[in-house]
Protein backbone atom coordinates (compact mmCIF):
# COMPACT_ATOMS: atom_id res chain seq x y z
CA UNK A 1 0.00 0.00 0.00
CA UNK A 2 2.76 2.56 0.99
CA UNK A 3 4.16 1.52 -2.79
CA UNK A 4 0.72 2.60 -4.09
CA UNK A 5 -0.43 5.77 -2.05
CA UNK A 6 3.24 7.34 -1.56
CA UNK A 7 4.05 10.41 -1.69
CA UNK A 8 5.99 10.57 -4.45
CA UNK A 9 4.69 7.38 -6.85
CA UNK A 10 5.99 9.25 -10.08
CA UNK A 11 9.66 9.46 -8.63
CA UNK A 12 12.17 8.51 -11.98
CA UNK A 13 9.05 9.13 -14.48
CA UNK A 14 9.38 11.44 -17.14
CA UNK A 15 6.27 13.49 -18.01
CA UNK A 16 5.67 15.63 -21.21
CA UNK A 17 2.55 17.73 -20.65
CA UNK A 18 0.94 20.30 -23.75
CA UNK A 19 -0.62 22.71 -22.55
CA UNK A 20 -2.63 26.21 -23.61
CA UNK A 21 -3.55 26.91 -27.64
CA UNK A 22 -1.82 26.71 -30.79
CA UNK A 23 -1.38 30.28 -32.35
CA UNK A 24 -1.44 30.20 -36.33
CA UNK A 25 -0.10 33.30 -38.21
CA UNK A 26 -2.29 34.94 -40.83
CA UNK A 27 0.81 38.10 -41.39
CA UNK A 28 3.66 39.54 -39.21
CA UNK A 29 0.35 41.17 -36.93
CA UNK A 30 -2.71 38.35 -37.03
CA UNK A 31 -3.26 35.74 -35.89
CA UNK A 32 -5.90 32.43 -35.01
CA UNK A 33 -6.14 30.98 -32.10
CA UNK A 34 -8.45 29.84 -29.58
CA UNK A 35 -10.21 30.08 -25.79
CA UNK A 36 -7.71 27.67 -24.01
CA UNK A 37 -5.94 29.26 -20.80
CA UNK A 38 -3.43 26.99 -20.42
CA UNK A 39 -4.99 26.23 -16.91
CA UNK A 40 -5.62 22.47 -16.78
CA UNK A 41 -2.40 21.87 -18.64
CA UNK A 42 -0.82 23.66 -15.82
CA UNK A 43 -1.95 21.80 -13.44
CA UNK A 44 -1.64 18.69 -14.77
CA UNK A 45 2.22 19.55 -14.93
CA UNK A 46 2.23 20.93 -11.30
CA UNK A 47 0.42 17.38 -10.05
CA UNK A 48 2.40 15.36 -12.02
CA UNK A 49 5.80 17.60 -10.54
CA UNK A 50 4.33 17.05 -6.59
CA UNK A 51 4.15 13.32 -7.46
CA UNK A 52 8.06 13.48 -7.96
CA UNK A 53 8.14 13.23 -12.01
CA UNK A 54 10.46 15.11 -13.85
CA UNK A 55 8.41 17.35 -15.97
CA UNK A 56 8.62 19.03 -19.35
CA UNK A 57 5.71 21.52 -20.38
CA UNK A 58 5.25 22.16 -24.20
CA UNK A 59 3.37 25.43 -23.76
CA UNK A 60 1.57 27.93 -26.66
CA UNK A 61 -0.17 30.24 -25.70
CA UNK A 62 -1.75 30.89 -21.93
CA UNK A 63 -3.46 33.35 -19.99
CA UNK A 64 -1.05 32.46 -17.29
CA UNK A 65 2.30 31.74 -15.95
CA UNK A 66 4.02 28.21 -15.75
CA UNK A 67 4.21 26.11 -12.87
CA UNK A 68 8.16 26.66 -11.19
CA UNK A 69 10.06 23.24 -11.18
CA UNK A 70 9.41 22.30 -14.89
CA UNK A 71 10.88 22.46 -17.88
CA UNK A 72 9.02 24.56 -20.31
CA UNK A 73 9.53 24.97 -23.73
CA UNK A 74 7.47 27.54 -25.56
CA UNK A 75 6.22 27.01 -29.21
CA UNK A 76 3.21 28.83 -30.92
CA UNK A 77 1.74 26.89 -33.61
CA UNK A 78 0.60 23.39 -34.15
CA UNK A 79 3.37 22.42 -36.23
CA UNK A 80 6.42 23.87 -33.78
CA UNK A 81 4.05 21.54 -31.03
CA UNK A 82 4.54 18.68 -33.02
CA UNK A 83 8.41 18.94 -33.42
CA UNK A 84 8.69 20.05 -30.03
CA UNK A 85 6.88 16.66 -28.63
CA UNK A 86 7.97 14.50 -31.68
CA UNK A 87 11.69 14.53 -30.67
CA UNK A 88 10.97 14.07 -27.02
CA UNK A 89 8.86 11.13 -27.54
CA UNK A 90 11.56 8.33 -27.17
CA UNK A 91 12.50 9.89 -23.57
CA UNK A 92 9.08 10.29 -22.01
CA UNK A 93 7.35 7.58 -20.29
CA UNK A 94 3.68 9.72 -20.12
CA UNK A 95 2.79 12.07 -22.41
CA UNK A 96 -0.45 14.54 -21.71
CA UNK A 97 -1.67 16.07 -24.11
CA UNK A 98 -4.05 18.95 -22.69
CA UNK A 99 -3.16 21.68 -25.49
CA UNK A 100 -5.93 23.16 -27.64
CA UNK A 101 -4.34 22.24 -30.66
CA UNK A 102 -6.22 24.85 -33.73
CA UNK A 103 -7.27 21.92 -35.83
CA UNK A 104 -6.63 24.57 -39.29
CA UNK A 105 -4.17 26.70 -40.16
CA UNK A 106 -3.62 29.60 -42.74
CA UNK A 107 -2.64 27.88 -46.00
CA UNK A 108 -0.03 31.04 -46.49
CA UNK A 109 1.50 33.12 -44.19
CA UNK A 110 1.82 36.74 -45.52
CA UNK A 111 5.27 37.72 -44.75
CA UNK A 112 4.45 41.32 -44.98
CA UNK A 113 1.29 43.29 -42.92
CA UNK A 114 -1.57 42.66 -45.38
CA UNK A 115 -3.36 45.37 -46.78
CA UNK A 116 -6.56 46.29 -46.83
CA UNK A 117 -9.05 46.38 -49.55
CA UNK A 118 -13.15 46.75 -50.50
CA UNK A 119 -13.01 43.44 -51.67
CA UNK A 120 -14.09 40.69 -49.10
CA UNK A 121 -11.42 38.51 -48.05
CA UNK A 122 -11.32 34.31 -47.93
CA UNK A 123 -8.61 33.27 -45.90
CA UNK A 124 -7.73 29.17 -47.07
CA UNK A 125 -7.12 26.78 -43.92
CA UNK A 126 -5.75 23.77 -44.40
CA UNK A 127 -5.64 20.84 -41.40
CA UNK A 128 -2.69 20.79 -38.95
CA UNK A 129 -1.51 16.96 -38.20
CA UNK A 130 -3.59 15.62 -35.25
CA UNK A 131 -0.20 15.31 -32.90
CA UNK A 132 -2.23 13.15 -30.27
CA UNK A 133 -2.83 10.58 -33.17
CA UNK A 134 0.88 10.55 -34.42
CA UNK A 135 2.20 10.16 -30.83
CA UNK A 136 -0.50 6.99 -30.78
CA UNK A 137 0.88 5.83 -33.98
CA UNK A 138 4.41 6.02 -33.63
CA UNK A 139 4.26 4.30 -29.89
CA UNK A 140 2.22 1.16 -32.20
CA UNK A 141 4.89 1.10 -34.28
CA UNK A 142 7.65 0.90 -31.65
CA UNK A 143 9.21 -2.45 -31.39
CA UNK A 144 8.54 -4.97 -28.71
CA UNK A 145 10.64 -4.24 -25.24
CA UNK A 146 11.30 -0.14 -26.42
CA UNK A 147 10.02 2.44 -23.90
CA UNK A 148 6.74 2.83 -24.45
CA UNK A 149 5.04 5.84 -23.73
CA UNK A 150 1.28 5.76 -21.51
CA UNK A 151 -0.54 8.02 -23.45
CA UNK A 152 -3.61 10.57 -21.98
CA UNK A 153 -5.45 12.58 -24.47
CA UNK A 154 -8.61 15.23 -23.79
CA UNK A 155 -11.54 15.41 -25.43
CA UNK A 156 -13.51 18.53 -25.47
CA UNK A 157 -17.02 18.12 -26.43
CA UNK A 158 -20.55 19.99 -26.43
CA UNK A 159 -22.54 16.58 -27.47
CA UNK A 160 -22.11 12.97 -27.00
CA UNK A 161 -19.46 13.37 -24.99
CA UNK A 162 -18.84 9.45 -24.25
CA UNK A 163 -19.27 8.38 -28.02
CA UNK A 164 -17.38 11.32 -29.13
CA UNK A 165 -14.24 10.31 -26.31
CA UNK A 166 -14.31 6.53 -27.49
CA UNK A 167 -14.06 7.09 -31.01
CA UNK A 168 -11.13 9.44 -30.18
CA UNK A 169 -9.67 6.89 -27.82
CA UNK A 170 -9.89 4.83 -30.61
CA UNK A 171 -8.90 6.64 -33.53
CA UNK A 172 -5.99 8.40 -31.60
CA UNK A 173 -4.49 4.75 -29.58
CA UNK A 174 -4.73 6.45 -26.13
CA UNK A 175 -4.61 4.51 -23.11
CA UNK A 176 -6.59 7.38 -21.69
CA UNK A 177 -8.96 9.85 -22.86
CA UNK A 178 -10.26 12.66 -20.26
CA UNK A 179 -13.37 13.93 -21.41
CA UNK A 180 -14.58 17.61 -20.98
CA UNK A 181 -18.39 18.50 -21.48
CA UNK A 182 -17.50 22.43 -22.11
CA UNK A 183 -20.85 23.20 -21.79
CA UNK A 184 -21.51 21.96 -18.07
CA UNK A 185 -21.98 24.69 -15.52
CA UNK A 186 -18.30 24.42 -14.15
CA UNK A 187 -16.47 23.50 -16.70
CA UNK A 188 -14.67 24.86 -19.68
CA UNK A 189 -12.32 27.31 -20.66
CA UNK A 190 -10.78 30.03 -18.32
CA UNK A 191 -11.88 29.25 -15.53
CA UNK A 192 -10.99 27.23 -12.38
CA UNK A 193 -13.36 23.96 -12.13
CA UNK A 194 -14.08 21.60 -14.40
CA UNK A 195 -16.37 18.55 -15.15
CA UNK A 196 -14.59 15.26 -16.65
CA UNK A 197 -15.34 12.38 -17.09
CA UNK A 198 -11.70 9.42 -17.61
CA UNK A 199 -11.97 6.69 -20.78
CA UNK A 200 -9.87 3.69 -21.04
CA UNK A 201 -10.30 1.05 -23.79
CA UNK A 202 -12.71 -0.80 -21.68
CA UNK A 203 -15.10 2.01 -21.43
CA UNK A 204 -15.07 4.36 -18.21
CA UNK A 205 -12.91 4.45 -15.43
CA UNK A 206 -13.89 7.47 -13.56
CA UNK A 207 -16.45 10.10 -13.68
CA UNK A 208 -15.53 13.14 -11.23
CA UNK A 209 -17.80 15.69 -9.80
CA UNK A 210 -17.31 19.19 -9.98
CA UNK A 211 -13.50 19.88 -9.13
CA UNK A 212 -10.89 22.74 -9.08
CA UNK A 213 -8.57 22.41 -12.09
CA UNK A 214 -6.24 21.38 -9.44
CA UNK A 215 -7.99 18.40 -7.95
CA UNK A 216 -9.02 17.27 -11.10
CA UNK A 217 -4.94 17.14 -12.06
CA UNK A 218 -4.51 15.09 -9.09
CA UNK A 219 -6.98 12.69 -9.67
CA UNK A 220 -5.53 11.87 -13.37
CA UNK A 221 -1.83 11.70 -12.26
CA UNK A 222 -2.94 9.61 -9.51
CA UNK A 223 -4.75 7.05 -12.35
CA UNK A 224 -1.56 7.38 -14.00
CA UNK A 225 0.38 6.68 -11.22
CA UNK A 226 -1.66 3.42 -11.21
CA UNK A 227 -1.68 2.71 -14.14
CA UNK A 228 1.70 2.98 -14.87
CA UNK A 229 3.29 0.89 -11.64
CA UNK A 230 5.91 -1.68 -12.95
CA UNK A 231 3.21 -4.30 -12.25
CA UNK A 232 0.45 -2.59 -12.45
CA UNK A 233 -1.69 -2.96 -15.91
N1 LIG B 1 -5.08 17.13 -30.69
C1 LIG B 1 -3.81 17.11 -31.22
N2 LIG B 1 -3.58 17.66 -32.46
C2 LIG B 1 -4.59 18.23 -33.16
C3 LIG B 1 -5.90 18.26 -32.61
C4 LIG B 1 -6.11 17.70 -31.37
O1 LIG B 1 -2.90 16.59 -30.58
N3 LIG B 1 -4.32 18.75 -34.35
C5 LIG B 1 -5.31 16.50 -29.38
C6 LIG B 1 -5.69 17.46 -28.28
O2 LIG B 1 -4.54 17.94 -27.61
C7 LIG B 1 -6.54 16.59 -27.37
C8 LIG B 1 -7.18 15.61 -28.32
O3 LIG B 1 -6.38 15.61 -29.51
O4 LIG B 1 -5.75 15.83 -26.47
C9 LIG B 1 -8.61 15.89 -28.68
O5 LIG B 1 -8.75 17.19 -29.21
P1 LIG B 1 -10.17 17.62 -29.74
O6 LIG B 1 -10.07 18.98 -30.32
O7 LIG B 1 -11.19 17.34 -28.68
O8 LIG B 1 -10.41 16.52 -30.89
P2 LIG B 1 -10.24 16.53 -32.45
O9 LIG B 1 -9.64 15.22 -32.83
O10 LIG B 1 -9.50 17.75 -32.92
O11 LIG B 1 -11.72 16.52 -32.99
P3 LIG B 1 -12.83 17.71 -33.03
O12 LIG B 1 -12.14 19.02 -32.70
O13 LIG B 1 -13.37 17.65 -34.41
O14 LIG B 1 -13.84 17.31 -31.99
CA1 LIG C 1 -10.08 19.90 -32.39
Amino acid sequence: VAMLTGPKPLAGKRVLVTAGGTVERIDPVRYITNDSSGKMGFAIAEAARDRGAQVTLVVGKADVEPPNGVDVVAVRSALEMREAVMERLPDVDVVVKAAAVADYRPARQATEKMKKSAEALTLELVPNPDILQEIGEWKAAREVGARQPFIIGFAAETTDVEKHALDKLKRKKCDLIVANDVTAEGAGFGIDTNVVSVYGPAGLVEKLPLLSKKDVAGRILDLIAVSTRPTGG
